[in-house]
């Protein structure tokens, strides 16, 4: 494999005795043809000198956030923007836990935070450190937000325990980075993409919304940008973090959201409708706060525009996918919605059975197109969205090639 060629990697090296493997590393991206730039904590001084690195790089090694030779050549903030990609490399048990609270007391973690490229980590502590439940939970978390853990490796420690919790060897983290820059497979594909709520205002401080929490979303647009598609993601309010490298459209109302996908929608190969949005909005809106009385009242709702038919209708359209969330008779109701909507395929899923769905982060999936159908078994949202994606991909291929539906 060729694909680190001119690729600028930014290594963080944390405090921990795998620091030395670091070293090797940075040999190895060297000899694969990568820039490399590392950036240590002032703990990981304790185990290699920073000229180590430097000598190996042929270039500086940061250190501290505030440098007063900082610097002619480089802004230390500069440097997440340089990068195509960051790894720490070890990463400790305490760096995780502060990267994961969203600290920034040293370079490193300052980078960390300040990044917009795809960061990975690769974990190195004692076996015990790593099996306590606030390690597992510092990892989940930063996974959760599309960081890319690899490893640990079990085995045989420095401190003579025996279990997980040894970095991977160098050799096996340039595969993994390699693996990163190989074009995926949905590589200069655009991607259009909802996903969350919507917010209907009823007056300034009050509206009708739904339990969509945007993970599934998100998780798709992750899995997309993963097999290398330019994703652009139309997102109503939800509390999750733009995943690094999407083109990311905040909104809050149908309307806006119709708005936002009818301008991105030129541009696009396949739109993928995930966001459930309100199917009505308040008729009259309020401009003042609704004053509270003893009477009844009533709301005069009217119907929102479906933006996955609206699309769905155009001359020139996308692929188009939906998704259905239905209480009972699933295949029914979904295929009648990938006919009525004019669908090129259609996600759907029970909901309100407890196997997932609205706000959980386990999904299972039921994908119909055109003579065709599969099924995606219960897992984390993340594995659900890296099927989906690829029967998409798969899917959409079919479609530009002509080729008749495969079941
Ligand atoms: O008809 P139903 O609302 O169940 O259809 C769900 C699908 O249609 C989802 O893909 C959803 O994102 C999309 N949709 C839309 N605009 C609406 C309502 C639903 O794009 N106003």
């Amino acid at each position: 494999m060729q694909t680190l060629i001119n690729k600028k990697i930014l290594l963080g090296v944390t405090g921990g005795i795998a620091a030395y493997k670091s070293a090797e590393l940075v040999r190895l991206l060297i000899k694969a043809g990568a820039e490399v730039r590392v950036v240590m904590t002032p703990a990981a001084r304790e185990f290699v000198q920073p000229l180590t690195y430097q000598a190996l790089s042929g270039h500086r090694v940061y250190v501290d956030l505030f440098d007063a030779e900082a610097d002619s050549a480089m802004d230390h903030i500069e440097l997440a923007r340089w990068c195509d990609l960051m790894l720490v490399a070890p990463a400790s048990a305490d760096f995780l836990g502060k990267m994961s609270a969203g600290y920034a007391d040293n370079l490193l973690l300052t980078l960390c935070l300040a990044s917009r490229q795809l960061v990975a980590v690769a974990p190195a502590m004692n076996q015990q450190m790593y099996a306590n439940a606030a390690t597992a939970a510092n990892l989940e978390q930063l996974s959760s937000r599309g960081i890319l853990v690899w490893g640990p490796d079990a085995g045989e420690q420095a401190c003579g325990d025996v279990g997980p919790g040894r970095m991977l060897e160098p050799a096996h983290l340039l595969t993994n980075l390699e693996i990163c820059f190989k074009p995926g497979k949905l590589h200069g594909i655009g991607i259009l993409l909802t996903a969350g709520p919507t917010r209907e205002a009823i007056d300034p401080v009050r509206y009708i919304s739904n339990r969509s929490s945007g993970k599934m979303g998100y998780a798709l647009a992750r899995a997309a940008l993963h097999e290398g598609a330019e994703v652009t993601l139309v997102s109503g309010p939800v509390s999750l973090a733009p995943p690094a490298g999407v083109k990311m459209i905040s909104v809050e109302s149908a309307a806006e959201m119709l708005d936002a996908v009818m301008q991105e929608v030129p541009g696009s190969d396949v739109f993928i409708a995930c966001a459930a949005v309100s199917d009505y909005r308040v008729d009259q809106q309020a401009d003042h706060k609704i004053k509270k009385s003893t009477q009844t009242m009533t709301l005069d709702l009217v119907p929102n525009t479906d933006i996955l038919a609206a699309v769905s209708a155009l001359a020139e359209r996308p692929f188009c996918v939906g998704f259905a969330a239905e209480t009972r008779d699933l295949e029914k109701y979904a295929l009648d919605k990938l006919k009525r909507k004019n669908l090129d395929m259609i996600a759907a899923n029970l909901v309100g059975d407890g196997s997932g769905g609205f706000e959980a982060d386990v999904n299972r999936l039921e994908v119909f197109w055109d003579g065709g159908e599969h099924s995606i078994a219960l897992a984390d949202k993340r594995e659900v969205a890296k099927q989906l994606i690829e029967l998409i991909g798969e899917r959409y291929t079919d479609a530009l090639s002509g080729n008749p539906s495969k079941a």
